[in-house]
């Protein structure tokens, strides 16, 4: 999705890590209680050491939903985390990603109009009150709302479970529905559906470029979980034979990998979760031990700092940077911060009052169900 991030100015573009730091340090003092910054764990060291808060997607929204006394949250994350931390927090927080161009790929490959026409499509070979639509927290605002007004629910990936439980039911709990439609992410939703006990038979790839999603009506009339063609291009490089590589050259070794990643590295990784799990399981592991992560760079070179009495590395030696997430620097940073403490706000994230309605909606149905 183009969004579009005005040039610098000469100030911030040409000035030195020190200077940024500088600048950086005199107006955080300035602004004081009335702002905090919020870091994602994929955030560059050089943004990291400003943060107040540190989490993943959604616990950063809630944190800043708490912090009623900020006025200005600053959000060094993606788009579609600054959208929903505006969603939930209240009127009087103006929310500011430092860079527009921040934007999450996978969020991008499920936009508003293909799923209202998946929907469509589907409305036409099934009864659609039965269906649930379930968007991963990495989805933009319109989608979240989507699922509200359809009775679904948004999901992270460490409740992904939960959610698909509260959708479909179990033997103690009753159905929302027969099928869940599941975007973006078809591995958070594969790999998913896996840990509940479906097979390859009860699910079914949506391909948005085609008629129907590419697939036949007995297909999509017999799949339980319809699983949109979407991947994060960063978990989706890790493969099987990274593992095997990382468990020759250390026997013993603790495999953890991020859901987003495909459900063969999954199958063969020791442990599977979120990035709040992945850094829970590199603390909780014993002095000494050597743990390969799968997952984005950022987190994994910081774990391997801070947990000096243990060695954590990436899976896939050739790994490369979240480039979106990366976008986010100490310049931006600077020019936003400055910006607020003489009166400028760049860069605010709105979410129009209908679309935060019912994509609060479905958050809310998601922290009810977990
Ligand atoms: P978290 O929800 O764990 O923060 O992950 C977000 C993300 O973008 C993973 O690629
Ligand atoms: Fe999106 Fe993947 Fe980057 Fe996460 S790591 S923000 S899913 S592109």
């Amino acid at each position: 999705m183009l969004r579009l991030q005005q040039a610098l100015p000469e100030r911030y573009s040409s000035a030195t890590p020190e200077a940024l730091e500088e600048m950086i340090r005199v107006a955080k003092e300035t602004l004081g209680s009335r702002l905090i910054i919020l870091g994602h764990h994929y955030q560059r060291d050089e943004v990291m050491r400003w943060a107040d808060a540190r989490g993943d997607s959604f616990g950063l929204s809630r944190i800043a939903a708490d912090q009623q006394e900020a006025e200005f949250v600053v959000f060094c994350g993606v788009h579609f985390m600054a959208e929903s931390a505006d969603i939930l927090t209240s009127d009087r927080q103006q929310v500011l990603l430092p860079d527009l161009n921040a934007g999450c790929s996978m969020a991008d490959m499920a936009d508003l109009d293909s799923v209202e026409e998946a929907w469509e499509s589907l409305s036409r070979l099934v009864d659609v009150d039965r269906v649930v639509p379930v968007t991963y927290m990495n989805s933009s605002a319109a989608l979240k709302a989507f699922v509200g007004r359809h009775g679904g629910v948004v999901c992270t990936s460490s409740n992904a479970r939960a959610v698909l439980t509260w959708a479909l039911g179990d033997g103690s709990s009753p159905s929302r529905g027969d099928q869940v439609l599941f975007f973006p992410d078809q591995h958070l939703g594969r790999n998913t559906g896996y840990q509940l006990g479906y097979t390859e038979d009860d699910m079914a790839v949506w391909n948005p470029r085609q008629v129907d999603g590419g697939l036949d009506a007995d297909t999509i009339k017999g799949s339980t979980l319809l699983l949109w063609k979407g991947h994060c291009s960063v978990h989706q490089r890790f493969r099987p034979n990274h593992i095997d590589t990382f468990r020759t050259e250390h026997p013993g070794g603790l495999v953890v990998v991020h859901p987003e990643c495909a459900h063969d590295v999954v199958e063969v990784a020791d442990l599977v979760g979120s990035t709040d799990f992945i850094i829970k399981a590199v603390a909780d592991a014993p002095a000494g031990a050597v743990i390969g992560v799968g997952t984005e760079i950022h987190l994994v070179n910081r774990l391997d700092e801070e947990t000096p009495d243990k060695t954590v590395v990436s899976l896939d030696p050739l790994v490369c940077p979240c480039s979106t997430m990366f976008r986010i620097d100490a310049a931006h940073l600077a020019w936003i911060l400055e910006g607020l403490v003489n009166g400028e706000v760049h860069n605010r994230i709105t979410v129009d009052p209908e679309t935060a309605e019912w994509a609060r909606v479905a958050l809310e149905r998601m922290l009810a169900t977990v």
